[in-house]
């Protein structure tokens, strides 16, 4: 009856959002959303930067400008300049959220079947981003230290893919593996970028939240050390994570070029992120709030992450294998026997069912991939329970598992 466009004949919904049901559960604790812990928001902070913004009622409560209001633009590019990259007004977009930036760039830049390398396994909501855009998605290998550079540098010298038009990334804390590319690694791609000109996307809403470990500089910030690369990044942030997703506040930084062409493709999206919104967080930044809050819940998420890996290793560390993360919301396991039958054989759907009713739950690795089955990995994020859901919660997993 209706003719809908191509990506929307027959479109797959998130994995994730799926699994949202069973969240409301009694008594359900929930390793599966990237959710921010509720308990740990700065609501007198933001309570106060809200009355603050709340004075200046004919900006708050007007339309404001596409790209974002000045106002935060300016808080922004302080922030960024204490990340270590130097930035134009004209190369910054306020975004409804970080996912939106990716939203516009992926229809500024790419046509049906252009080619956009991402790595995997990769943040879903980029890969059904992609797949409306109908890309044509080559997947790059992860290992501990993120993206696979020189299998990235192979692939490309074969001349066997199209030229691509970009490769997707979260190389801070990555959703979903928790790893960080190493700083050669980001170089190395740097100059990638710059030998095949293709545009790097650079998502980047986790890399405030480090509780060990060195700090390694944002790809945008080293492409300072690479000729001729600046131009060709395009970094996302948010405050999603570090401030509240609530806010729906993210920005894209990238050349006047592309952010203009953003600009021009928000218009017809939304106008403008809400300038209440803006104006809240601009406050809040204004006053050096976040400096004050990030310390705490990089502390607290450092706890929450000690608690599940030890407990994980504790309770089901013969079933299991995963690597400590230095920062960010996730570890990404994989179960040593999956598809080897009996119980303890048991894939990671498998086991999310028998999870389920036990009451806890995680994210399959599936939803993850874009061209392969990968049955045997999950992904659990600690930042959302409580610690003493956390030990309970894998007591649970344990159960679920027969071990
Ligand atoms: C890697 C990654 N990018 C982007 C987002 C979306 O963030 P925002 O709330 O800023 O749209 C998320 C949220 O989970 C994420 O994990």
């Amino acid at each position: 009856m209706y003719e809908f466009t191509a990506p929307f004949q027959s479109p797959s919904g998130s994995p994730i959002r799926e699994l949202f049901k069973y969240l409301a559960e009694p008594g359900m604790i929930s390793f599966a959303g990237g959710y921010p812990a509720s308990d740990l928001f700065d609501v007198d902070g933001l309570q106060q930067a809200s009355a603050r913004a709340y004075q200046d009622t004919s900006q708050c409560l007007q339309y404001g400008p596409t790209d974002g209001l000045p106002r935060l633009k300016h808080e922004l590019i302080n922030l960024m300049a204490r990340r270590g990259v130097p930035c134009a007004p004209s190369e910054m977009v306020v975004t409804t959220g970080s996912q939106q930036g990716l939203d516009l760039l992926l229809r500024v830049l790419l046509n049906p079947g252009d080619v956009a390398l991402t790595e995997q396994p990769a943040y879903p909501a980029t890969l059904q981003a992609l797949r409306l855009q109908q890309a044509n998605i080559v997947t790059i290998p992860v290992d501990a230290h993120g993206l696979d550079v020189d299998y990235l540098a192979t692939l490309l010298a074969s001349g066997t893919v199209a030229h691509p038009k970009l490769l997707y990334t979260v190389p801070t804390f990555a959703n979903p593996t928790g790893a960080t590319i190493t700083r050669e690694r980001r170089i190395a791609l740097l100059k990638l970028a710059v030998q095949y000109e293709f545009v790097l996307v650079e998502d980047d809403p986790y890399g405030d939240l480090r509780f060990s470990g060195e700090t390694v500089p944002s790809i945008l910030s080293l492409a300072a050390e690479v000729p001729g690369s600046r131009d060709w990044v395009v970094h996302f942030a948010s405050l999603s994570k570090i401030v509240a997703p609530g806010l729906r506040v993210g920005w894209t930084i990238a050349s006047a070029e592309i952010a203009r062409r953003c600009v021009i493709a928000k218009q017809t999206v939304d106008l403008c992120s809400a300038p209440w919104t803006q104006a809240i967080a601009a406050e809040y930044l204004a006053d050096g709030a976040l400096e004050r809050h990030l310390p705490r819940i990089t502390a607290m998420y450092g706890r929450k992450c000690e608690a599940l890996c030890d407990a994980l290793q504790l309770q089901l560390g013969d079933a299991l294998q995963f690597h400590r993360p230095e920062g960010g919301m996730f570890v990404w396991a994989r179960l040593n026997a999956a598809g080897s039958g009996g119980a303890s054989g048991m894939d990671a759907s498998a086991l999310l069912q028998r999870a389920i009713e036990n009451k806890v739950m995680f994210v399959p690795g599936n939803a993850f991939f874009a061209d392969k089955v990968d049955a045997a990995s999950l992904r659990l994020s600690f930042a959302a329970p409580g610690i003493a859901d956390i030990e309970e919660g894998v007591r649970r997993l344990k159960r679920a598992y027969g071990a």
